[in-house]
């Protein structure tokens, strides 16, 4: 029966019912990007197996062309090219959705978060202390290389190298790693903004060292505090939302007189609702008394911020992140006070973005620090 034969291939291949997890024995480099050893990826055989490269007519069933006839009555909205290798498990189904709310239960609960305290006092520790160097040897600092160092040794240390050894987890390690991403990238934008505005980090610090006082250390209960450095850190995350929210679509619906068909990949642009001049006054502005004494926060429940999207597939590192947001950036404005090379004026400042798996700055932020002095 040949011809049956062919058309079970024909229909694994239109239909390939399963992707291809494989997790990297080495590192690598794939466009750039470095890939770490251990790095979940899946191997998309759905959209190989469509290559226009490879197959003649890829979207067509041969003899029974049941799906063709019924997508061409379809009015498809312009998209982009399909990825043979999708890197980010975000697009995946249900079971995965499982795994990540039994993670986000299990390991970025805010008792998990309070436990591991020490490890983010640890590495800020260090970090200052890097910083304090920097200074005596009149160097400028490079800020975004060292606000993701210490998001990704806090991530490893709290989840990767202590809760999880051994429980199989190179599954869900990417998205946190892009989650430490986010966190590095969110510190950058805030300090960059302070940077170009003197009376805010002005403003910032005062808060930080009333609070504080002449301990030689930051609690994180100072951190509750600090109301104007809450509010830096939630336009910080209006203006410059690192990441877009992906969902797929349950059913087939109508946009703008297009049809989404079912389980289509859709991008809610974060970056552009938290602009909108519907919502926001002047918009385009950094201004973080916008947050002051308004209930609008970022747990999704406010549509127009959304910077760890919403729902059930909302954010789960949001209350890891945020801490470790608010802690770094309270050290760097106790310790320091800081400036741009070379006396450049803040105000001069790039603040161009560049789209990377998150939307980072584009230029690295190195600036030079000013130690302050104290007793301790
Ligand atoms: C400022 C820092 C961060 C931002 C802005 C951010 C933003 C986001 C956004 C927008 C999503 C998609 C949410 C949605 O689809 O509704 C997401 C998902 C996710 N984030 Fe974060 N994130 C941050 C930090 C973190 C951290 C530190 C971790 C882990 C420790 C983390 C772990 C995750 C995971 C596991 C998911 C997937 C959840 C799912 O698909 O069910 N994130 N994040």
């Amino acid at each position: 029966m040949e011809y049956l034969k062919c058309i079970v291939k024909e229909t694994l291949r239109l239909h390939a019912p399963i992707l291809i997890g494989q997790a990297t024995a080495m590192s690598a480099k794939l466009r750039g990007y470095d890939i770490p050893p251990k790095t979940l990826v899946l191997i998309n055989s759905w959209a190989i197996q469509r290559d226009p490269k490879l197959w003649d007519k890829p979207e067509e069933f041969p003899q029974i062309d049941l799906q063709a006839t019924t997508r061409k009555k379809l009015n498809l909205p312009p998209s982009p090219p399909k990825l043979p290798i999708i890197g980010n498990v975000h697009q995946l189904g249900a079971a995965l959705h499982r795994v990540f709310q039994a993670l986000s239960e299990k390991l970025l609960s805010q008792r998990r978060v309070q436990a591991f305290q020490f490890v983010r006092e640890e590495e800020v520790a260090n970090m200052v202390g890097k910083i304090r160097l920097s200074g005596v040897n009149r160097a400028a600092v490079d800020l975004t290389e060292m606000f993701s160092v210490i998001s990704n040794n806090i991530i490893s240390a709290t989840t990767l190298g202590r809760v999880y050894e051994g429980e199989g987890f190179v599954l869900v390690s990417q998205d946190m790693f892009i989650g430490g991403d986010n966190t590095a990238t969110t510190m950058e934008w805030a300090m960059a903004e302070l940077v170009k505005n003197p009376s805010m980090m002005k403003k910032a610090q005062e808060e930080v060292r009333r609070v504080v006082g002449e301990k030689s250390k930051i609690d994180e209960t100072h951190i509750n505090q600090m109301e104007y450095l809450k509010c830096i850190v939630k336009e910080s995350l209006r203006l410059h939302a690192p990441a877009m929210i992906p969902r797929a679509t349950t059913t087939g619906t109508k946009l703008e007189g297009y049809d989404i068909p079912a389980k289509t990949i859709v991008i809610i642009n974060s970056w552009a609702i938290q602009r909108d001049p519907k919502s926001w006054d002047r918009p385009e502005e950094f201004i973080p008394e916008r947050f002051a004494n308004v209930s609008v926060d970022f747990h999704g429940q406010h549509n127009q911020f959304i910077p760890f999207g919403g729902g059930r597939r909302g954010c789960p590192g949001i209350g890891f992140a945020a801490i470790e947001v608010e802690y770094v950036l309270a050290n760097l404005l106790y310790w320091f006070d800081w400036k741009l090379p070379d006396c450049g004026r803040g105000e001069d400042l790039d603040m161009s973005d560049v789209y990377k798996l998150v939307i980072r700055k584009k230029f690295p932020l190195h600036l030079v620090t000013v130690p302050v002095m104290r007793s301790s």
